[in-house]
């Protein structure tokens, strides 16, 4: 960055934003392996949050690298190089007020660091989708993994490129243990408990038709 850039103050800021929104922006970073569950645990609790009237909005690695990510491959360099791209992305758009989640497999502990490090204390929440490799191998929804042990795809994480599991998440899910409904309710306490959601939040059930 060229030394004569300087950072313009605006008068509306984070604060006013998030006032106007009645809500507490964050990011809710989703890392695990490929088929761990995290589009699936981040699209769920964006459409409950919805219903119950937070202004959100959800980055997924699958969507992101049709557009903004497009040029980026699976090397280590394209992968830090992505998650430095979304990592910018949800800060503008927790900036704006939002309740952010976000979707990817981001493997490495740095590039994770570095995100968490761009954002305002306390408002980088990392949720560990934990699911065994054999479990999201046995899982395969896109046949990603068959065609990887294969070796019809390179570079693919678990397989032939590292995932750095986070050493002190905010939350860990075992999706191979709880499903849909169980995970989504541990997410809605752990955002209750930071202050996130209102109390008298609503949980989904069983019978929940939106999930
Ligand atoms: S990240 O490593 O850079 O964070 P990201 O979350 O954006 O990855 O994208 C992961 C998705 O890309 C996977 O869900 C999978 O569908 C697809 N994919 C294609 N090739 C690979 C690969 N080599 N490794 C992992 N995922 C891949």
């Amino acid at each position: 960055m060229s030394n004569n850039i300087i950072w313009h103050h605006h008068p509306v800021d984070q604060s006013v934003r998030a006032k106007m929104k009645a809500q507490k922006p964050v990011v809710i970073w989703f890392t695990g392996l490929s088929a761990s569950g995290k589009s699936t645990l981040a699209g769920a609790l964006e459409q409950i949050l919805t219903i119950q009237g937070y202004h959100t909005y959800l980055l997924d690695g699958d969507n992101v690298r049709h557009g903004l990510c497009g040029d980026l491959g699976f090397s280590d360099e394209d992968r830090q190089e992505n998650i430095r791209r979304v990592g910018e992305v949800a800060r503008l758009m927790a900036d704006s007020g939002l309740i952010v989640m976000a979707a990817f497999i981001s493997p490495f502990k740095a590039d994770r660091r570095i995100v968490r490090n761009i954002l305002p204390e306390g408002q980088f929440l990392e949720v560990f989708v934990d699911a065994s490799l054999d479990i999201c191998k046995s899982r395969d929804p896109k046949g990603l993994y068959k065609k990887a042990v294969q070796g019809e795809i390179k570079h693919f994480t678990g397989i032939d490129s590292p995932y750095e599991a986070p050493e002190n998440p905010e939350l860990t899910i075992n999706t191979g243990k709880f499903n849909i409904h169980e995970s989504v309710n541990m997410l809605l306490d752990f955002l209750h408990d930071h202050d996130v959601l209102k109390a008298g939040f609503e949980k989904v059930s069983e019978t929940h038709k939106v999930i």
